[in-house]
Parts: structure tokens; sequence; C-alpha cells
């Protein structure tokens, strides 16, 4: 499984890559605003700061809604830096979009999936990626993992290539559970990624090696 940090902060971007297991980065327009970044230039030379950090998929969202302003903002984005794959939202014009950029050779990740049956149009347009988010399904008692193992049964089922990609992973025990399922990628906060290094024996154990080593070697 591929991991993805979902932020826009480029200090916490350069963190999980420093660590050699980032493969991505997913960004949307509230992330760039919980950093500030705002006016059309800053936010296209922001995304080309992200591309420079790491060596993997970035996600660039378009604001637009009707299709013919996504084609112009998606293209936009795309000439930006090779890394750069088009977030579109799951509305009709945006399912049309995607098909646009799917036969011209642009990548895609529909974002805002909430159900299998816009997995499988997103699937069907051509969609790289999709982004079922898990965590807003959680936060209205729903089951998120559930609909990652649903969409991975129906891509399975037919040999669809768009990869499913969990989103809205908000702590550790989803991005186990994604793995579990099979999702082909998860985006997650920082600290998500980070909690899966801790364990209290890891921690007790380590300490009492170096404590076996020094009551030897001083
Ligand atoms: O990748 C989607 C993500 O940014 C949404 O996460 O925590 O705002 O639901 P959250």
């Amino acid at each position: 499984m591929k991991f993805f940090i979902d932020t826009a902060n480029l200090d916490q971007i350069r963190e999980a890559q420093d660590m050699g297991i980032l493969d991505g980065v997913t960004t949307n327009p509230s992330l760039m605003a919980k950093e500030g970044i705002s006016g059309e230039q800053n936010i296209l030379n922001h995304y080309v700061d992200i591309c420079n950090i790491v060596d993997g998929d970035v996600s660039a969202e378009v604001i637009s809604t009707e299709y013919n302003d996504m084609i112009q903002e998606g293209e936009k984005l795309a000439q930006l830096h090779e890394n750069i794959v088009v977030k579109v939202p799951m509305i009709k014009d945006g399912v049309k979009a995607i098909k646009y950029f799917s036969d011209k050779g642009i990548r895609t990740n529909c974002t805002l999936i909430f159900s299998v049956g816009q997995a499988l149009l997103a699937a069907k347009a051509g969609a790289t990626y999709v982004s079922p988010f898990i965590g807003r399904l959680d936060d209205i008692s729903t089951d998120g993992l559930n609909l990652i193992d649903e969409i991975r049964t129906v891509y399975d089922n037919y040999v669809f290539e768009t990869q499913i990609l969990a989103a809205s992973v908000r702590h550790p025990m989803h991005i186990i559970d994604c793995a579990k399922i099979g999702a082909d990628v998860m985006t997650g906060p920082l600290s998500a990624i980070t909690a899966l290094l801790k364990h209290p024996l890891t921690d007790i154990g380590l300490e009492k090696f170096l404590a076996d080593y020094k009551s030897v070697n001083g």
C-alpha cells in the first residue's frame, strides 16, 4: 500500500519524506487555506514546492465546478509538474472532465467519494485514483472501511485500473485496516503515520538492550 500524506504543510511533507516511506501527497482547498496559501500564483507555486520535496504523485484540486472551467484549470495544474494529479470532485461535470483528462493522458484523483456507485462512475470515466473519505463516513455513524471493502470487490470484479486512495484517514487503525482490505493507497496526517511506530514493548525492549550493553561496556 502506498503512503500519501494529506497536508499542504511543507515541514510535515519534508518530515515524512525524510523517513523514506512517502509515496505522494494529497491536498485540497481546505488544507491549502489552513497553511494560509492564497492567491492563484501563490497556490500554483506551493504545488511546485511540494513537487520538489516528494518524488511521487501530488494531488492538486480544481476549484471550478463547471466542465469547461475544470478543463482549463486542470490543464494548467497538470502543466506545473509531471507529478501533478488533477483532483476533481465527484459531480456530473467532474465525471465528464475526468473522461476528458483520461483521454488526454492527464492523471486524475476523483475526490469526495462516499458511495460504491460514485466509485464505479469514476472508474468508468478513467480516473487514476478515487478518494473515498472514510473518516467523514465514520463521523456520521457509517462504516467508512466497509466502503473501501465494497469498492475493492467491485473494482476486482472488472479489473478496473483505478486505484483506491483511502482518504480522510484519521488514525493508525484506519491505515492498518485499509492495508488488510487491500486499498492501493492511503492518505492521512503525519500523526497517523508516525503513530504506527509506537509500541510500549519496543520502548521497554530498547531500554533494556541499551542498559545491558552499558552494564558490561561502561
Ligand atoms: O483527503 C481528504 C481529506 O483531506 C479529508 O480529511 O479529516 O478533513 O475528513 P478530513
